[in-house]
């Protein structure tokens, strides 16, 4: 019983392992994220079940340690080094001409290059012993580092163990340290600081310091919340039997293992191609990145070479970085105006006069908040750097100061919000300004805007647009007001025909069946998205019953932090907030769970099912919505709060625990009787 179990924990890590790898290193999943959460959870409840067979090696030990006091310093095993730089073709020919110089006869015509990008991160160090990851540095001076190990155990990119995928043809070599760049995708970036912003915290300027700050986190918890990822692009140390001798050999020895390893990378057997291709590519590919890069890096690829033609100073002689002229470019910075978000941050913004940057026009940059203006003293008037990066929003980099005539004064956060003219504030400790107006108009067009998308209400034919034209005109003040417009007055508007209007009312009458959870999400509660809204509506059943739940119940609810169940506990304390959800049920809209949809009655209430194993006819989701219409519960794990366990063919560990619990066993046959299907 225990060999079966310790077979299945394998076969589940394995698989666990394999498909995250095809995810976070091969960017190429082969099942979809249900299939992957089903393998997870089911690794979590057996191995909660059998706490004696885990194993350090398990990928749900993956989770984040405790806080550290500070980072311990680690010496290199060799010194981490540095690059010289080339800024145009000159340059790199310059470069070739003084390895070449160095190198035998025989050994010039046969020089060969590899090129990788120039990912624009962190340098890690990372170190296994036998197959196990056993300490990750930062690069430091070079020469001594800090162990970041618990942080970077937290990357799903960073392999816990080597080979990672135990098909891997390559067996573990008895010691490698490996050397590469943590980063953050541009796209993952900006999400993060978009929320950052929302919540009035501290955002990042960018990418870099993103993944540099989120790295040197006291707490891998935060680590593990943060969009990093790795590739690795050298061999620092090695021990093993077999040889390897060129750096192409080496990336492909390093994948083999199942580190992530770029795919953006080019071989060369001659200069001018690959000086051709370099210049290129900066013009081209180095814009379609995901991550910032700032130049390319050019490596001679045989290591014999490599060793003959050795270091100057920390920078070796058989490679260069290919730097480009950073997408930056110089412009006026009319004025600074402040726009509002929907929970009423005050946002600071440049209006600058156009200017190209790599590649398009820029009139408008983000200025972060109220700090990031003050420390770098940017003053309308000023000339300011201006930078864009790949999909990067454009920033405000710095002002010339040298430049200014005199006349150009500080700026100041407006006092009061510059949508409702009502006063702001900002609370101590936090990085946003807040217009703390319920009423503000800016904030309820925000608030429209979010309570009308997908996946919220999802009323189609309604956008930013209609929420600034009905706001204007006084047709909404409240979010409710969705829900009252007048079909008679939106046709007098100009370009409101008959269809359209119809269209829209049709839309937003749709919309009031969404259900409790799509509009808790939809009203805007500070940290309560669809999963936290999902949460509560299962837990209790309508917005009413949520309103009046007390806050020490909330707080107890698993998933719900303190901070949460607080905001959630201050929404529904605000007597405006009350009133708006009885005019949204006055105006018809669901927000209690359905128990029972119309074509089953509710004959499943109260109870709770957990379905297992294939099912001879019905899929697992089609039992899930079946019980569901029926008014039953489905949850994931077996306990004793289980009325019964649907069980189909190969159940696996939920059957077991269902037994040892004594929680009733039913198959589909059972489900249907109980269901008069
Ligand atoms: S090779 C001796 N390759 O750029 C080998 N470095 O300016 C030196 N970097 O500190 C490093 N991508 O953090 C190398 N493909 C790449 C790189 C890369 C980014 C960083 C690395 C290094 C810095 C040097």
């Amino acid at each position: 019983m225990t060999d079966n179990m310790a077979e299945r924990l394998d076969a589940l890590r394995r698989a666990i392992d394999y498909h995250a790898h095809r995810y976070y290193v091969l960017d190429d999943p082969e099942i979809s994220d249900a299939e992957y959460d089903a393998l997870w959870r089911e690794l979590v409840a057996l191995e909660a079940a059998h706490p004696e067979l885990v194993t350090p090696g398990s990928p749900t030990q993956r989770v984040p340690g405790a806080p550290a006091e500070g980072f311990a310093k680690v010496r290199h095993a060799a010194p981490i080094l540095s690059l010289g730089n080339a800024f145009d073709p000159d340059g790199l020919t310059a470069w070739r001409d003084r390895f070449m110089r160095l190198l035998p006869e025989a050994d010039r015509a046969a020089v060969a290059y590899v090129v990788e990008p120039k990912i624009d991160g962190l340098s890690v160090v990372l170190t296994y012993e036998n197959g196990e990851l056993t300490l990750g540095a930062t690069r430091g001076d070079g020469e001594v580092g800090e162990d970041i190990t618990a942080n970077l155990r937290t990357l799903r990119s960073v392999p816990r163990r080597i080979p990672a995928s135990r098909e891997s043809a390559v067996r573990a070599p008895a010691r490698i340290v490996v050397r590469g760049e943590v980063y953050a995708p541009v796209a993952d970036f900006e999400r993060f600081n978009a929320q950052q912003q929302e919540s009035g915290v501290r955002t990042y300027a960018n990418p870099r310091n993103f993944a540099a700050g989120s790295l040197r986190q006291l707490d891998p918890r935060i680590t593990a919340t943060r969009p990093l990822r790795l590739w690795l692009y050298q061999i620092v140390d090695f021990q093993d039997a077999r040889a390897i001798r060129s750096q192409w050999e080496a990336l492909q020895y390093l994948r083999d293992l199942g580190f992530p390893v770029e795919r953006r990378i080019r071989r060369f057997t001659d200069f001018d191609e690959m000086a051709a291709y370099v210049v290129e590519w900066g013009q081209t590919d180095r814009r379609s990145l995901p991550y910032e890069a700032d130049g390319l890096v050019i490596k001679i690829d045989d290591f014999a070479m490599q060793a003959r033609l050795g270091y100057v100073g920390k920078d070796p002689r058989w490679a260069v970085a290919y730097k480009y002229p950073a997408e930056e470019a110089v412009t006026r910075l009319i004025d600074i105006r402040v726009n509002v978000g929907r929970t009423g941050t005050l946002n600071p913004y440049a209006v600058l006069e156009p200017v190209q940057v790599g590649g398009v026009t820029v009139s408008q940059a983000t200025l972060h908040n109220e700090d990031y203006v003050k420390e770098l003293d940017i003053r309308p008037g000023d000339m300011v750097a201006v930078k864009r990066a790949g999909e990067v929003i454009p920033q405000v980099l710095r002002a010339l100061k040298d430049l200014r005539t005199g006349a150009e004064q500080p700026w100041e956060m407006p006092k009061t919000c510059p949508a409702c003219g009502q006063p702001v504030e900002r609370a101590p400790g936090e990085a946003a300004t807040y217009c703390v107006n319920s009423e503000c108009p800016a904030q309820l067009v925000r608030g429209i805007e979010h309570f009308v998308s997908r996946g919220a209400m999802d009323i189609e034919g309604f956008g930013i647009r209609q929420a600034e034209l009905l706001t204007q005109l006084g047709f909404i003040r409240s979010l409710a007001d969705v829900y009252y417009l007048d079909a008679d007055k939106l046709l007098e508007l100009e370009g409101y025909g008959d269809k359209r209007v119809r269209n829209l009312m049709a839309a937003i009458e749709e919309s009031k069946a969404r259900g409790p959870a799509r509009l808790l999400t939809a009203v805007g509660i500070r940290g309560v998205g669809e999963i936290v809204a999902e949460q509560l509506v299962d837990h209790y059943g309508s917005i009413d019953a949520l309103m009046d739940a007390p806050l020490a119940e909330l707080q107890a609810l698993s998933g719900i932090g303190p901070v949460l169940a607080q905001n959630i506990y201050d929404w529904f304390q605000k007597q405006p907030n009350r009133r708006l959800i009885e005019r949204f049920k006055a105006a018809g809209v669901q927000t209690a769970a359905s128990r029972g949809t119309g074509d089953g009655p509710a004959t499943l209430a109260g109870l709770t099912f957990v379905i297992t194993g294939t099912l001879p006819n019905l899929s697992r989701d089609q039992a899930k919505d079946l019980i569901k219409a029926h008014g039953g519960k489905v949850t994931d794990s077996v306990s004793k709060n289980t009325s019964y366990l649907v069980a189909g063919e190969a159940a696996g560990s939920k059957l077991t625990k269902a037994q040892q619990l004594g929680v009733p066993v039913i198959d589909e046959a059972r489900l249907r009787e109980m269901l008069a299907i």
